[in-house]
C-alpha cells in the first residue's frame, strides 16, 4: 500500500472517531510516517514495513483523540519546530502576537528584560531570545514535566536562555516586559472543551480557577505592586478582553488589546512605565 492509499483508508476511521478534518489530518500523518514532501505522496510513494507500522500506530492514537502535535511530538511555532508532548500545552498560532509584541518592544529599547510568566514549551521566550540573540529575556514555568520540553526547545533554538522553575515571576527581580499566556479557562468549562485538550492536555495549562482569572490577576497584582513593567501583554481567551481590561484598569493603569487574525480581542496590554 502506497501512503496516500494508506491515508485514505485510515480518514474513514479517524472521521467516525469524531476528527473533523479527518482526511487531512491522516495525510499529514502519513507523509510524516514516511518522512516525504506533498508532491511524493501524490506521486503514490510506497510505505516501507516500519513506515506502515508506525503510521498504523499514529491512526490507532489519534483515534483516541490524542492531540496530533503529541503523536508527531512537534509542532511548529514562529517559523521553528518545537518539541512537544504530554505534559506540555501544544503552543497555538495566536501566541505568536505575544513574540511581536515583545519583539516590538526590545526594538524600541534592546536593553530592556523581557520575562514570560507560565512558558510551557518555551515556544514565546524561546523565539524571542532566538529572534534577538543579544537580548536579556527569561521565563519561568511551575510544571516540571513542561520546564523539561521548554529546556529541550531552548538548547535546540536559543540554549542561552535562562529557564526559571517557579510560580510566576516570583523569583524575578527586574522585568521591563512581561508577556504571559497562563491559564484562563474557567474550571468548570474544561470538560466541555475538545477531547484533545480536556483529555489530554495538562490540567495546570488550562484551569484558571473559578472564572477564570486567577492567574491573571496575581500576575497583574505584582505588575502593579512591585514590577510595573514598561510592557504588560496577556493573552485571553475568547470573551474575556473586557474583564481582564477592567481588572488592569483597578491598578489605575489604561489596558488595551490587540486582535489576533480572527478579530478576537487577544492580548490585554498596559503599561506602568
Ligand atoms: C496556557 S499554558 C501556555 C504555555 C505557553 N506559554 C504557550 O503559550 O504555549 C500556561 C502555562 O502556565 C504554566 N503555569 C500555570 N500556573 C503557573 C504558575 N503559577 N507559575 C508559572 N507557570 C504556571 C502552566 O504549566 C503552562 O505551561
Amino acid at each position: 500500500m502506497n501512503a496516500r492509499q494508506a491515508a485514505t483508508e485510515a480518514s474513514g476511521r479517524l472521521a467516525a472517531a469524531g476528527i473533523a478534518d479527518a482526511r487531512f489530518e491522516a495525510e499529514l500523518m502519513a507523509r510524516e510516517a514516511a518522512g516525504i514532501s506533498r508532491a511524493a505522496y501524490f506521486a503514490g510513494t510506497g510505505l516501507s514495513a516500519e513506515e506502515a507500522r508506525r503510521f498504523e500506530e499514529w491512526v490507532e492514537r489519534r483515534t483516541r483523540r490524542e492531540p496530533a502535535a503529541y503523536i508527531t511530538g512537534h509542532r511548529e511555532f514562529y517559523g521553528r519546530d518545537f518539541g512537544v508532548g504530554q505534559g506540555v500545552l501544544i503552543p497555538r498560532p495566536e501566541t505568536e502576537l505575544l513574540v511581536e509584541l515583545g519583539l516590538a518592544e526590545l526594538d524600541g529599547d534592546p536593553r530592556a528584560v523581557v520575562a514570560e510568566a507560565g512558558t510551557g514549551s518555551g515556544a514565546v521566550a524561546v523565539s524571542i531570545a532566538a529572534e534577538r540573540p543579544g537580548a536579556r529575556v527569561l521565563a519561568t514555568e511551575i510544571s516540571r514535566d513542561a520546564l523539561g520540553f521548554a529546556a529541550a526547545n531552548a538548547a535546540r533554538h536559543a540554549p542561552w536562555l535562562p529557564l526559571i522553575q517557579g510560580d510566576l515571576l516570583s523569583a524575578v527581580a527586574r522585568a521591563d516586559v512581561v508577556l504571559a499566556n497562563l491559564p484562563y479557562i474557567p474550571a468548570w468549562e474544561i470538560e466541555a472543551l475538545e477531547p484533545e485538550v480536556s483529555r489530554w492536555e495538562p490540567r495546570v495549562a488550562l484551569d484558571g480557577g473559578k472564572d477564570g482569572y486567577d492567574l491573571l490577576r496575581r500576575l497583574i497584582d505584582d505588575c502593579a505592586q512591585r514590577l510595573r513593567p514598561r510592557l504588560l501583554a496577556l493573552e485571553v481567551g475568547f470573551g474575556q478582553a473586557a474583564d481582564v481590561e477592567a481588572i488592569v484598569a483597578s491598578h489605575g493603569v489604561a489596558p488595551w488589546s490587540v486582535k489576533d487574525i480572527s478579530g478576537i480581542d487577544r492580548i490585554v496590554c498596559a503599561r506602568w512605565a
